[in-house]
């Protein structure tokens, strides 16, 4: 089981790296991703496409024929890290001039050829919906041309690559089922970087977990960065496309899903408040492998705020989705993100944040202070006018406030019986394994003669913020 993989795993927003290895191939690539499960999900795109080229992913960066890291453009400090990275890379460069490195993913496509041109940090650039193109773009350099594509799809799914699984004897592994966003969240550059929202043929997506699960994988993530508004052969307006065809939802794509096998769990990863629907829930209450964890990013407490966010609904509305997942779903867990300090956030709607997060109770969140990100609504119409230090003091606050939410949530697990997926042994200790029940909450318990992929019913004995450990009931 690759424990440096998994890292990415838990945390999934722009700070993770990962580094891609498999072993087929006579030329060498370092692939290397940051970013969203979509980025690490788009590198195994890439992968399957380059091993059809004839190479093969390295974890060793000094034997690598090409270099090319997957971005992320989400925060400014995302981009700073690549930025450094790059730096590093160039050294090689010098040593190696055959050496190639090429930028993918959202930074590529936000700086499009800057980087090639101005900066002179990379050979190669492509953009999230470039990549079939790329066998052709490293020849390109190969010939002392400059490689750039960045034309973003309106069709582009990846739908018939098959992708290379970079976690070797992996438990868990991700699937898109859609590209792109269509909303116009005022702090977002995802729109920018990865263009109009499209979904995957249904029947591909369910071809992939079935292969998933015959590779012995047990849980699988339908990723779309808001999987509600999947939809295929009906149109935004509900036109049907093709009447000869089925229609399908995001909630009855997940119910395809849930159907492969009782034994291959499923999560999906994004929500979007304002369009998730009863139907989505209802589906999940149906089914024991769908799992009872939804993220539901509320960003901000306040409908002002969120206004000025575009989020497209308000606090009201966001509390009554809550009380309905309460209601289909008692035993769900759910998490969010947060920003603190978005433009001209006041202390009173600070607070609001603060109270939202007390009365829905999240289990987890994933906190950040606003990082103006160019070309955005927010860029254009507001100044970022909160300090620095006021935004990170309200982050502090935020992150002291979900410390208590997950440790009271964590506490009531004790004397629990949950049933476990293991996904590999604990970092701190070899005589203990880990793994996620259904609700998403990491557990660890005794190794005994227990490994990766087995599923075991687990009682809970303590806790902290961060994890619960129990024991292995017969
Ligand atoms: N599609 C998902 C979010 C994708 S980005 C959704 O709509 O919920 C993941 C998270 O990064 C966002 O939920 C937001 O909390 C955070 N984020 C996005 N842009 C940001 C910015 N400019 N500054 C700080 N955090 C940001
Ligand atoms: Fe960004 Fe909003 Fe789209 Fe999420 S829904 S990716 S926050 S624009
Ligand atoms: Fe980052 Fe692009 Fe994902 S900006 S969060 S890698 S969609």
């Amino acid at each position: 089981m690759d424990l440096e993989g998994k890292e990415i795993d838990e945390s999934k927003q722009g700070e993770a790296t990962m580094v891609a290895s498999n072993t087929e191939g006579s030329k060498k690539l370092y692939l290397e991703s940051y970013g969203c499960q979509m980025n690490f999900s788009d590198s195994e795109v890439v992968a399957s496409i380059l091993s059809k080229n004839g190479y093969s992913t390295t974890k060793d960066v000094d034997e690598a024929d090409v270099i090319l890291m997957n971005t992320c453009s989400i925060r400014e400090k995302a981009e700073d890290r690549v930025r450094n990275k790059l730096a590093q890379h160039n050294k090689r460069k010098k040593q190696n001039p055959e050496l190639v490195i090429g930028i993918l993913g959202c930074m590529a496509e936000r700086l499009k050829k800057d980087l090639l041109e101005q900066e002179k940090l990379v050979d190669l650039v492509a953009g999230p919906d470039a990549y079939r193109d790329l066998p052709n773009l490293i020849s390109e350099v190969g010939s002392g041309q400059k490689a750039v594509n960045v034309l973003l799809s309106r069709e582009e799914t990846y739908a018939d690559i098959a992708p290379v699984r970079l976690d070797k004897g992996g438990v868990t592994g991700f699937i898109s089922i859609m590209r792109g966003c269509d909303n116009m969240c005022s702090f977002c550059v995802v729109p920018f970087t990865r263009g109009r929202e499209r979904s995957r043929d249904p029947e591909s997506i369910v071809r992939e977990a079935q292969d998933m699960l015959d590779k012995g994988y047990k849980e699988v993530t339908l990723l779309g960065q808001n999987v509600d508004s999947y939809k295929w052969n009906i149109t935004k307006k509900g036109e049907i496309i093709d009447p000869e065809k089925e229609v399908v939802t995001f909630a009855q794509l997940m119910e395809k899903v849930a159907l492969v096998s009782p034994q291959l769990r499923v999560r999906f990863s994004t929500s979007h408040p304002k369009d998730m629907t009863d139907d989505v829930l209802e589906v999940m209450a149906k089914y024991k492998n769908i799992c009872k964890y939804i993220h539901l990013p509320v960003q901000s407490g306040n409908s002002d705020v969120l206004k000025r966010m575009n989020r497209g609904y308000s606090r009201e509305w966001y509390l009554n989705r809550i009380d309905a997942i309460k209601r289909i779903v008692p035993d769900a867990f759910i998490s969010t993100d947060i920003i603190t300090g978005f433009c001209g956030e006041t202390e009173e709607e600070h607070q609001d944040t603060l109270s939202l997060m007390k009365e829905v109770g999240y289990e987890f969140s994933y906190m950040f202070f606003y990082s103006e990100r160019p070309k955005t609504l927010a860029e254009r119409k507001f100044e970022d006018d909160i300090p620095l230090e006021v935004k990170k003091r309200r982050l502090t606050e935020v992150q002291s406030m979900q410390a208590v939410l997950a440790e009271t949530a964590n506490e009531k697990t004790v004397g629990n019986t949950y049933e476990v997926l293991i996904e590999g042994i604990s970092k701190r200790s070899d005589e203990h394994v880990y793994g996620r029940n259904s609700q998403n909450l990491t557990v660890i318990f005794p190794r005994e003669d227990f490994k990766a992929g087995d599923y075991v019913n687990v009682k809970i004995e303590s806790y902290t913020s961060a994890t619960v450990k129990g024991v292995a009931v017969k």
